[in-house]
């Protein structure tokens, strides 16, 4: 009888050690490309309490009506619930430890997020974001920051064809006043709305603009616009970003259907969108969320940010010519009983200088280690055997390029390799 295999949840994905370095590519060249804009790392829990997102997020959004996964604690009874984004989080961290009382923050996190949503290409239930948020800052100079950082972001990584979709929510008024005009307009239209959209007009009216249904392409098109209630001051901080943007020669276009999924948003928003994600085709949203820090308990103050899915991220990525998979500098291989461990201490030398090295271990014939050391992908296999040991010096053999099997001592096998890896 054999046991029954224990599977992955669906939609929560292992990123398997072959399909790892794209990752690793694309986390170094965030940390870089946060380092030069001088953003800081923040560091929240997954779970937090369900009240959270329910405050932020918005009760009758998709987000917290049906794809959050919560729980309760039964040790306390507490509601907990994982986080299905990242922007709460961070403005509670903030408002608890009070970071606003020492200036604006600019701050960026990174981690899972969890949405019970149907899995498909570029939706997942586990998904990675990496967040960028900016709290304490009116904008609109700050908002253009954020869209001149992706701008640079996706150069950096070789990306084309990400496009840059801008719309203004206004201020909470002037939703209010759209938000009767638009359900007017729907009810004159409730027979030909779908279940999900009929729905949508009691509880968030909004929303059915953002229908994917292709039947009711023709009422949203027809629908009242937004633009039509703004107030002043958000129409003037809409046109400054729209003028910072040309002059830093970053391209968009006004989408005035973008409504975002997301109560909290205020002011302008703006979905990066490519053709090459099929359905799921937003990288990266954000936008301004000024009523934020204080709906949730702090003073007030003004807050935007976005956060790019890094999944759909990867897959728009098309040359990974960069992002060259770890290899070990050496491959140890050692036999006999002396040379066991006198190579598991020469190991640590390679590594006090500076290279990276595979100690065999499980023993093994001289042969099969060499197999090892070969299949690793290390440029260098240094070979210890009980001569070796009983002389203190180890043999270097390159496995990369041609070369002969030479005896060092570790000093001098060291600056050997090390020139060997650098001059790659
Ligand atoms: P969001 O639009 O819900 O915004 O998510 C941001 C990005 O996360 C999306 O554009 C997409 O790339 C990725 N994403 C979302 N759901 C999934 C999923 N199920 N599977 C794969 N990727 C997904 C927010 O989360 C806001 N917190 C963004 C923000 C930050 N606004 C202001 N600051």
């Amino acid at each position: 009888m054999t046991t029954k295999q224990i599977q992955a949840i669906r939609g929560m994905n292992d990123v398997l050690p072959d399909q790892a370095h794209p990752w690793e590519f694309f986390e170094d060249t965030v940390r870089d490309w946060l380092r030069v804009y001088g953003y800081r790392n923040l560091r929240t829990p997954i779970l937090e309490r369900t009240e959270l997102f329910v405050r932020s997020i918005g009760a009758a959004t998709d987000i917290v009506e049906k794809e959050m996964y919560t729980f309760v604690d039964e040790l306390n009874g507490e509601n907990l619930a994982l986080r299905p984004e990242g922007t709460a989080s961070c403005v509670r961290a903030v408002i608890e430890h009070n970071l606003l009382y020492g200036g604006p923050q600019r701050l960026w996190y990174w981690g899972p997020m969890f949405r019970h949503e149907r899995p498909q290409k570029g939706r997942y239930r586990q998904f990675h974001q990496v967040g960028v948020e900016a709290l304490g800052f009116p904008g609109p100079d700050i908002d253009a920051e954020h869209l001149v950082m992706c701008a640079r972001l996706w150069r950096a990584l070789g990306l084309d064809g990400v496009e840059l979709d801008l719309n203004t929510l206004g201020d909470a008024e002037c939703r209010a006043r759209y938000r009767q005009r638009l359900v007017k307009y729907l009810e004159r239209h409730e027979a030909r709305l779908d279940a999900d959209s009929k729905r949508r007009l009691g509880t968030n009216p909004l929303r059915v603009l953002d229908s994917k249904n292709p039947e009711l392409a023709g009422i949203i098109a027809g629908a009242p616009k937004l633009v039509d209630d703004l107030d002043e001051s958000s129409l003037k901080s809409f046109e400054e970003l729209q003028a910072l943007l040309r002059e830093a020669g970053v391209g968009f276009r006004i989408n005035p259907r973008l409504v975002r999924g997301l109560d909290y948003y205020n002011g302008a928003v703006y979905e990066w969108v490519s053709d090459r994600l099929g359905a799921q085709n937003a990288v990266c949203a954000g936008g301004r969320y000024d009523g934020l820090v204080e709906q949730i308990g702090g003073k007030p103050a003004p807050a935007c940010g976005f956060a790019i899915g890094v999944e759909r991220l990867l897959a728009l990525i098309r040359d990974y010519a960069r992002a060259v998979p770890r290899v070990p500098d050496v491959y140890l291989v050692r036999q006999g009983a002396e040379a066991e461990r006198y190579g598991a201490r020469v190991a640590e030398r390679l590594r006090d200088g500076g290279l990276s090295v595979l100690l065999h271990c499980g023993g093994g014939s001289f042969k099969s280690q060499m197999r090892r050391a070969d299949a690793s992908g290390a440029r260098f296999a240094v070979i210890v055997g009980d001569d070796e040991a009983a002389a203190n010096v180890v043999s270097v053999k390159p496995l990369r390029e041609a070369g002969q099997q030479a005896r060092a001592s570790i000093g001098e096998a060291i600056d050997l390799m090390k020139k060997g890896v650098s001059s790659e």
